[in-house]
């Protein structure tokens, strides 16, 4: 949690990663939570941990109701949650008061944000809106986050000089042009070009 920015937004999954009514475990600040989405679509966020004994609902299975609707159930002891994170106790046939908070969701198309339970900071980006206006999200390429210091990565993001050494293989990178760069704290500007080698027939191997 330390190295996580308080108050920025932070991109949770992209609907198309959720399969109908099939929990999935995601994890905030530290905090793991129970991702799912149901028939209509709508997608619910609770603690992981069951209120009864903690065991994980991201473990357990999702049961569908008439309206669309659907509660993750427990793999323990079988208690099923909506998604505002009341049950019903066994034996009583009421509805409980919320036992686990929902974590609180913001959904920009089909990404889903949240920001904890930190006030907003910044405002949720549409750079990903604008990029899948035009092209079609496939799926995700890994499930697990690493572990980084906040600081030197963002000093890394913000040399945009390292171009220049560490993608200078990868994308044959001649040079790096640099034309202007705007410090405006946790966002900047750098405005470079890149030109790269000429691509050539032939064959490289890689030992
Ligand atoms: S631990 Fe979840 S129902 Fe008992």
């Amino acid at each position: 949690m330390p190295s996580m920015l308080l108050g920025a937004p932070w991109l949770l999954a992209h609907k198309s990663m959720l399969s109908i009514n099939q929990p999935l475990k995601v994890s905030l600040y530290g905090q793991d939570y129970v991702l799912w989405k149901d028939r209509n679509n709508d997608v619910h966020a609770l603690p992981n941990a069951c209120s009864h004994m903690g065991a994980m609902l991201s473990e357990g299975w999702c049961e569908a109701q008439k309206d669309g609707s659907s509660k993750v159930v427990c793999p323990f002891h079988a208690l099923e949650f909506d998604g505002q994170g009341c049950t019903v106790l066994p034996g009583s046939g009421q509805q409980t008061k919320p036992l686990l908070e929902p974590l609180k969701l913001m959904i920009q198309d089909d990404f889903i944000w949240s920001y904890g339970d930190c006030e907003p900071q910044m405002a949720i980006p549409d750079v990903l809106n604008k990029i899948a206006e035009n092209y079609e999200f496939v799926g995700s390429t890994a499930d697990t986050s690493v572990n980084t210091p906040l600081l030197s990565m963002l000093l890394n993001n913000h040399d945009y000089n390292h171009q220049n050494g560490t993608h200078r293989d990868l994308f044959r990178i001649e040079e790096v042009q640099f034309n202007q760069f705007i410090d405006r704290g946790h966002h900047s500007e750098a405005f470079f070009k890149t030109p790269t080698a000429s691509p050539t027939y032939g064959v490289s191997y890689v030992a």
